[in-house]
């Protein structure tokens, strides 16, 4: 996810496009630039980390010019440096592009331009953008080199792009990543959202996917790749600036809630191989011949990452046959672990930066262990000191409560168990299985999301309660750990999570008709005796919701409250189960007023140890 900003009419350019950007940096923050013409000339800055870096560098500058283009960048291929911010510019530097999305097949563009003679100066997919609208760029008509290039162009695309001889209009298209365009009086925008330029019109146009628009700075025209016009419709925001940066949401962590279908949809973009039964992750290819060799897994994390962790060990052991451990990070190094050539340390982190994580992983480095990454924040300290890894793709993650970064891990793992797994016995048709499963994800966690007033209600129900026990058994064990961390860490609720099993030896003697148990129990092969111990519960006047899937009748008969989720494999339960809890946990913290995404006491990422 990054942030774009375009800015055609009367008042200072760069310091419009500044101001916009400033307000998409919660799409990311790695890098920015800008690019303007001004005198039939492109002039073109960049800054690594936040906004304010490229705003001190061009501070003095004095640009002054009335037409721009501008970026914040979230990294996706290459690592956060000067080289690959955008704007990207064409060899002989007058057109200038900027892009938010993934070019999938960037690599065969690139080689055949480079072939073509063209020099690339960064590692980035966005690049190729430049050179091939440059390749059409001969008759001078910026909007046409833009339609012939994207029609060549696998993958999602929000772009806009400038040319020196075209020094009055900005062309901008979209495919997947979003654009808006501002209508102002003498004077136009175009922008990744409405944040960016909120505080200058608040007409606007929603680009749809597979429309160019034409840019000036009294004109706007929008058409699809073959120029035939599109009528659109201006709609009138009325959000504040504050709750367009949060997508109309109250807080950031609904936001990253609802974004999950969309997140799963991004972390194996261009990494299902369908046909073949299995996956390609690019980040493993340079160890590939190593992973063959394990024998041993040993997975560190923090948190809820350490959750995500502990579901990838159930995956891994049953369907690449992988002996799997997971230590908290912090421990870690405390211990004696015993690693050798066939042990791996994979290290699962959003931020890449944990500092518990980051030591363990240096810890075994140090010990010689071929160390891998599970990141989201691309050249985050992890994810440059370890040996190889896989990217969530996730997006930025604001709220200190992780919740889509979960799902994004939990997605990437199950793509490393069928790597795995396909390089030992699984069989192809077990990888195409799981491999069509994970595409109906988004569609269902959509589903559950629709349901999201029924567990509004449900969390003002049980928001009084002082304590919640959470019980899951196999793949929902680490499930229940989970939804316990969301509840406690915003709602201030003690809550613990307990394998389902485990409860009658010993905390079991918590429960009275005060203390309510939310029993993650889907219709799997743990489901009877999941039931078992809910009758168990039941026995001692506890209050029972339960979360299972769809169409189980019988739990409406036991349960106080049930929560359905949509059927799926086992191993993929925990992607749509934690949907609910997320929901749960975020209801009654708003419902108490807390400050839902700066919970107390708590960082976003945890530099300490
Ligand atoms: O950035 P990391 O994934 O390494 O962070 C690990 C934990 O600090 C993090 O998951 C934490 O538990 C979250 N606040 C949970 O919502």
């Amino acid at each position: 996810m990054c942030g774009i900003v375009g800015y055609v009419g009367k008042k200072n350019a760069e310091n419009t496009l500044l101001e916009g950007l400033k307000r998409l940096e919660y799409r990311g923050y790695d890098s920015s630039g800008i690019a303007i013409v001004k005198n039939g000339k492109i002039t073109s800055k960049k800054a690594v980390g936040k906004i304010i870096n490229l705003e001190n560098l061009l501070s003095g500058k004095n640009l002054d010019a009335r037409i721009g283009i501008s970026h914040t960048r979230w990294a996706t291929h290459g690592k956060p440096t000067e080289e690959n911010a955008h704007p990207h510019l064409s060899c002989d530097g007058n057109l200038a592009v900027v892009h938010n999305g993934i070019i999938e097949n960037y690599q065969t563009l690139r080689e055949e331009l480079k072939k073509k003679g063209h020099k690339f100066l960064s590692q980035t997919d966005s690049e190729v953008l430049a050179h091939l609208i440059e390749e059409f760029y001969e008759k001078k008509d910026l909007k046409h080199a833009v339609c012939e290039a994207l029609k060549l162009v696998e993958g999602t695309y929000g772009i806009t792009a400038i040319a020196n001889d075209n020094s009055d209009e900005i062309i901008a298209a979209r495919k997947g990543s979003p654009l808006v365009l501002g209508i102002g009086d003498n004077e136009n925008f175009i922008a990744s959202d409405v944040a960016a330029i909120l505080g200058y019109t608040k007409q606007v146009v929603y680009l749809n996917d597979g429309e160019i628009a034409r840019v000036t700075k009294d004109n706007f025209e929008i058409t699809d790749l073959d120029d035939r016009k599109i009528d659109c419709e201006i709609s009138k925001i009325d959000w504040t600036l504050e709750e367009s940066q949060r997508g109309g949401h109250d807080h950031f962590m609904l936001k990253e809630i609802m974004e999950q279908p969309r997140v799963i949809v991004d972390s194996t973009r261009g990494r299902l191989l369908p046909e073949e039964g299995t996956v390609r992750l690019g980040g493993l290819e340079d160890v590939e011949a190593k992973l063959r060799k394990i024998e041993r897994i040993i997975i560190i994390a923090c948190g809820t990452a350490r959750y995500a962790g502990l579901i990838g060990e159930y995956m891994m052991e049953e369907y690449a046959e992988i002996s799997v451990e997971v230590e908290f990070a912090s421990e870690f190094r405390y211990r004696k672990p015993i690693l050798d050539e066939k042990t791996a340390v994979l290290a699962v982190s959003q931020s890449g930066e944990t500092a518990d994580t980051l030591a363990a992983i240096r810890e075994a480095k140090r010990k010689g262990a071929l160390t891998l990454g599970i990141v989201n924040v691309v050249g985050s300290t992890i994810a440059r000191e370890t040996d190889a890894g896989v990217y969530n793709h996730a997006g930025p993650e604001i709220a200190v409560a992780s919740t889509k970064a979960f799902t994004s891990q939990l997605v990437v793992l199950t793509l490393m168990a069928v790597l795995l797994g396909r390089q030992r016995k699984m069989s192809e048709v077990t990888g195409r299985r799981i491999i069509e499963e994970i595409e109906t994800l988004p569609k269902k966690i959509e589903k559950i999301l629709k349901s999201a007033d029924k567990i509004k209600k449900l969390a003002k129900k049980y928001a009084d309660y002082p304590n919640f026990m959470y019980l899951g058994r196999k793949y929902c064990f680490p499930l229940a750990e989970e939804g316990a961390l969301k509840l406690k860490e915003i709602s201030y609720i003690h809550s613990e999570g307990f394998a389902a099993g485990e409860m009658k030896h010993g905390s079991i003697a918590l429960i009275d008709e005060n203390f309510p148990v939310f029993a993650i129990a889907p219709k799997d092969s743990v489901y009877e005796k999941n039931i078992s111990n809910i009758e168990e519960i039941l026995a001692r006047k506890g209050k029972i919701i339960i979360l299972t899937t769809e169409g189980n009748k019988e739990a409406e008969k036991i349960a106080d409250d049930v929560i359905y989720i949509p059927k799926t494999l086992e191993m993929l339960t925990p992607i749509l189960g934690v949907v609910p809890l997320q929901l749960f946990a975020y209801y009654i913290a708003s419902y108490k007023g807390l400050d839902v995404d700066k919970p107390r006491n708590l960082a976003k990422s945890v530099t300490v140890e």
